[in-house]
């Protein structure tokens, strides 16, 4: 099993020599002129795509995102890999990615990406945007009910650094945030954090469900029928982790009969969203393409930096993934 950031001392690798980074990755270039910045000396080899052929590459480090299939079979040297992105499960999915390689992952600013996005949304429907815009288009002048984010109790699903941005913010407009973690430990800012065995129990609370939970074994449709069926009516859904953790059928026709009165996503099973996908002309469903939280390549380049540094020092990694738990 990989070492996790708690208590990873016995996964120290030894101070050692400058070692060739790798970027693989369809910005590639934008990284390599980041890294050449911070990094002076250390060389970097860059591919954006699959190479004609399979070609193999001296560097023992990767930062990457989106590899070609037999991406790890041209990387015999590779001893550690950083995503570029926070959510690792299409990459720990991978049949050829090599099990002794440590894997971390990026924070970039995904929290506070992501929460601005989450609040945006829930505000919008509760400032009837889109009501207030048909009206004016009708010279219409009808006022709606004007609750606040503070009359609003909001769950949370995943209180990692991106649920947890979610919910500092939620909290500092006076929100009631439940949240569910895999342990429920308490966290700052969450009236109750409730454990994968009794979340169940919080959802008829919730008048929106937020969804920022890596996808792994464990989650993957957590979403389903008798959850959606537990939301009050009207309650409103939010997915920005991965569209798998929700099951499809029920997620449509939670919103085709009136029960979800909104569902907000950002993810889905296949991106991009097929053409034929029912949520694109689904009156309920906000679509948007997976930008709820851009990788930044000054940010992520500053911390795959600062991790690299930990590696010649002969320090332990930031934000390893631990393979088993998926993240
Ligand atoms: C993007 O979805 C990520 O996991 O960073």
């Amino acid at each position: 099993m990989n070492p996790v950031d708690e208590g990873a001392a016995q996964a120290r690798p030894a101070a050692q020599e400058i070692e060739p980074i790798l970027v693989w990755h369809p910005k590639a270039e934008q990284y390599r002129s980041a890294l050449t910045q911070r990094l002076p000396g250390v060389p970097i080899e860059v591919r954006t795509g699959a190479p004609r052929a399979p070609s193999p590459s001296e560097a023992g480090v990767l930062l990457g995102w989106a590899l070609p299939p037999d991406a790890f079979a041209q990387l015999p040297r590779l001893r550690w890999m950083q995503a570029t992105g926070a959510g690792v499960d299409d990459l720990l999915a991978r049949a050829d990615l090599p099990a002794g390689v440590t894997v971390t992952r990026s924070l970039g600013r995904f929290g506070a990406q992501t929460a601005e996005y989450v609040v945006g949304y829930l505000l919008h429907q509760l400032l009837h945007v889109e009501d207030y815009r048909r009206n004016q288009d009708r010279g219409t002048w009808k006022q709606l009910p004007r609750p606040l984010l503070a009359d609003r109790t909001i769950g949370i699903v995943g209180l990692g650094s991106v649920g947890l941005a979610i919910a500092e913010r939620l909290a500092a407009f006076g929100t009631t945030v439940y949240g569910v973690t895999r342990r429920g430990r308490p966290l700052p800012h969450v009236r109750n954090v409730y454990t994968r065995d009794d979340w169940r129990s919080m959802l008829p609370e919730c008048d929106a469900l937020v969804l920022a939970a890596p996808l792994t074994d464990a989650t993957r449709r957590m979403i389903d029928d008798e959850a959606l069926r537990a939301l009050p009516d009207n309650a409103v859904l939010v997915n920005v982790g991965r569209g798998a953790l929700v099951e499809p059928e029920a997620m449509l026709d939670a919103l085709r009969d009136g029960h979800l009165s909104a569902a907000v996503l950002d993810v889905f099973e296949t991106e991009p969203l097929p053409p034929d996908s029912p949520l694109w002309t689904e009156p309920g469903a906000w679509v948007t393409p997976h930008v709820a939280a851009p990788s930044e390549v000054d940010g992520i380049a500053d911390e795959f930096a600062a991790n690299y540094q930990r590696l010649l020092n002969g320090e332990s990694l930031h934000n390893v993934v631990d393979r088993a738990q998926g993240y």
